[in-house]
């Protein structure tokens, strides 16, 4: 075992403060939304100090992007990408739409400066129709997230929209164990960001 792994499972899980912010990238439907509050409800099992907050990008105007500074833009705008500035963890989730991300979650990401997500661990949620698709959160996502220096975690969890009861819960227990993992991922990793 290296330094770092050594390090790494030396971490103390209490006591320090965290916000993770959950960003539903959806103007429409829920499926993205039940899954993120799965995984900030997952992330509060695994460390109770952790405070959690869900942005519906469906509740916001968020302009588009012009490459303007940020005070040009709208009030709704401002307060979220301020919010998730202040995000020590972020988890986006979105719909997979033509084997992409939403357009509404790409223009709301289109807004940040490079480096924004520095220092932040940035997981990914999708889902979609199409088994094949689970392909987009890494080949789709993760290069944006990564571009902001965003710290991806190894596991990411997309759901099939079969995996969805009639009244949008979660059926499959392989999808809550994957929603587990990943926020417990998601809280370990910034744990040691914050320690180095
Ligand atoms: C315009 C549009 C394009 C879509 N394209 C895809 C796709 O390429 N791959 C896929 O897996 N699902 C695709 N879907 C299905 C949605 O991703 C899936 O139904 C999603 O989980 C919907 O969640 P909701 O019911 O909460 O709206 C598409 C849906 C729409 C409306």
């Amino acid at each position: 075992m290296n330094n770092d792994i050594i390090k790494y499972t030396e971490i103390n899980l209490g006591g320090s403060e965290m916000k993770i912010v959950g960003v539903a990238g959806e103007l429409t439907g829920w499926k993205a939304t039940v899954v993120l509050h799965n995984v900030l409800e997952a992330a509060k099992d695994f460390d109770s100090n952790i405070e959690t907050e869900l942005i519906e990008m469906k509740e916001y105007n968020i302009e588009f992007a012009r490459g303007e500074p940020l005070s040009y833009y709208s009030d709704d705008t401002w307060n979220v990408v301020n919010t998730i500035l202040s995000a020590d963890i972020l988890v986006f989730g979105t719909p997979i739409y033509q084997a992409s991300i939403s357009g509404a979650l790409k223009n709301l990401l289109d807004h940040f400066p490079v480096d924004a997500f520095k220092r932040k661990v940035t997981g990914i949620i999708t889902t979609g129709a199409v088994e094949k698709h689970f392909l987009v959160a890494d080949y789709q996502l993760k290069p944006i997230l990564s571009y902001l220096k965003g710290l991806v975690p190894s596991t990411n969890v997309f759901v099939h929209s079969d995996c969805f009861s009639d009244v949008n819960e979660i059926i499959d227990d392989n999808v809550k164990i994957r929603i587990r993992a990943l926020s417990e991922e998601m809280v370990r990793l910034q744990k040691y960001v914050v320690s180095k």
